[in-house]
């Protein structure tokens, strides 16, 4: 067994029941021979930027859905979640005068963990959905057994994803000069008048610095990095790669993973298998963490502190951030460590509606986001950046925002097969509402 496989020696939670062994590691075998989705360059590339954003000297902007699916990879919705995060980036950057790094929870989205094994419905049990690189979405017995080929389509999905994103940031449509560009095609509203007032300002400031001479060859390109949670080990194992530069170790599946609330147990196989790759690694920590969770997180994941390689996402909840997160800052701070601090105001705030529906409201978002601003003011630390679920869609999701969707248009569009997400005009809200904290930082 390689160094690097010890994980398997450790309970890993929230691993689905393949049955198919046989099938299983065919797939496997099949993962391990293909192409790396990202290079191990790149990867550090992200976490010398996310060193910057700890050291408060750049914004951290994650967002995506909660679960992407195999289905919606269309090129249209690719590129409007793209052109939303492209946005969002634009009025965070010009609010806070601060490069905003932007990631995408994309390209490899596709395993979920789930707080019961099964789902019943009318009296039917069947295996709960655990995200397209497991199962499907339907409810029939046929679409909810796990199947290993889907591994194999989730690799391909991730391929064909990244490439569109990789060709829309780097080959001329993410231009700082078609920032009126990105807005077209979105029903027009208040907020993204908002938005082409802004637009019109960069506009300006760009003419006039092309009418000075500036060479605007760096502007064509934008960076764009990719992520998502390590949940499915035996997956993220077989596009784990050594660095012909260094020797080192990578997960080539995405720039930078995250450990989810629910398998960030110190002695799980997920801190484990992580602890081992190069890669720049977030972990989720919500309400219940003690300092010496986050103390030991960093002592195994973190050991050289290395700039930029540790990312705590928090989601508190709205209701409690402020009492949780001060501590939390104080005591990893006065440990000497410089972690990445960024909050996700979305996971510790989902509410059911009468009518059924999971969601979240628009209000409580900003609230959390709020609480994760002032926590670190009063502490003194850096509040390095978001983690959001958000579509370019037009969906109804979460409750409130400007057009403020009300429980029974939660029928009207709801689209996602997991958690409910901003939809485009309340995400480009949450953006501006946002750099209105990010001023204050200065
Ligand atoms: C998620 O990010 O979709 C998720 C499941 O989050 P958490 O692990 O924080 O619950
Ligand atoms: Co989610």
């Amino acid at each position: 067994m390689q160094g690097f496989d010890t994980y398997r020696d450790l309970e890993a939670k929230q691993q689905p029941v393949w049955n198919d062994e046989k099938t299983l590691n065919g797939v496997l075998s099949q993962l391990s021979t293909q192409p790396p989705l990202v290079f191990a360059g790149e990867a550090d590339v992200l976490k010398s930027r996310l060193a910057a954003a700890a050291r408060g000297e750049a914004f951290l902007l994650q967002g995506g859905d909660c679960a992407e699916t195999f289905e919606a990879a269309t090129a249209d919705k690719i590129r409007d979640r793209v052109k939303t995060l492209l946005q969002m980036a634009v009025v965070l950057t010009y609010g806070a005068s601060m490069p905003v790094i932007k990631v995408g929870r994309m390209a490899g989205q596709f395993a979920k963990p789930r707080s019961s094994d099964t789902e019943t419905r009318d009296g039917v049990t069947l295996p709960a959905y655990r995200g397209d690189l497991v199962n499907g979405y339907d409810f029939t017995e046929e679409s909810r057994t796990p199947n290993p080929e889907r591994l194999l389509q989730g690799y391909h999905v991730s391929a064909s994803t990244l490439n569109l994103i990789r060709a829309f940031t780097q080959g001329g449509f993410a231009d700082l000069r078609l920032v009126h560009d990105w807005n077209k095609g979105f029903i027009s509203n208040p907020v993204n008048q908002r938005y082409e007032a802004l637009a019109a300002e960069i506009d300006r400031a760009v003419r006039f610095m092309m009418a000075c001479g500036v060479d605007f060859g760096a502007l064509e390109r934008t960076e764009f990095f990719v992520s998502h949670e390590a949940l499915l080990l035996e997956y993220e194992r077989q596009l784990t790669r050594t660095d012909s530069r260094t020797g080192d170790i990578y997960d080539t599946s995405a720039h930078m993973l995250w450990i989810g609330e629910r398998t960030r147990d110190i002695n799980g196989a997920h801190v484990e298998f992580l602890s081992k790759v190069k890669n720049p690694i977030g972990v989720k920590l919500g309400p219940t963490t003690k300092l010496d969770d986050a103390l030991r997180l960093i002592d195994k994941l973190d050991p050289e502190r290395e700039p930029g390689r540790l990312t705590f996402i928090t989601r508190m909840g709205a209701g409690k951030i402020r009492d949780v997160l001060p501590g939390l800052l104080e005591g990893v701070r006065d440990a000497g460590a410089l972690p990445l601090w960024v909050t996700d105001p979305m996971h510790g705030n989902g509410i059911t509606t009468p009518n059924g529906f999971k969601t979240r409201r628009f209000d409580e978002i900003m609230d959390e986001l709020k609480g994760f601003f002032e926590a670190h003011r009063e502490v003194g630390t850096y509040p390095g950046g978001m983690h959001v679920e958000l579509t370019g869609d037009d969906v109804t999701e979460c409750l409130g925002g400007a057009e403020n969707i009300d429980e029974l248009a939660l029928e009207a569009r709801y689209e996602s097969v997991c958690d409910p997400r901003l939809n485009h005009r309340q995400s480009l809200e949450l953006a501006f509402q946002v750099a209105e904290e990010l001023k204050r930082r200065h």
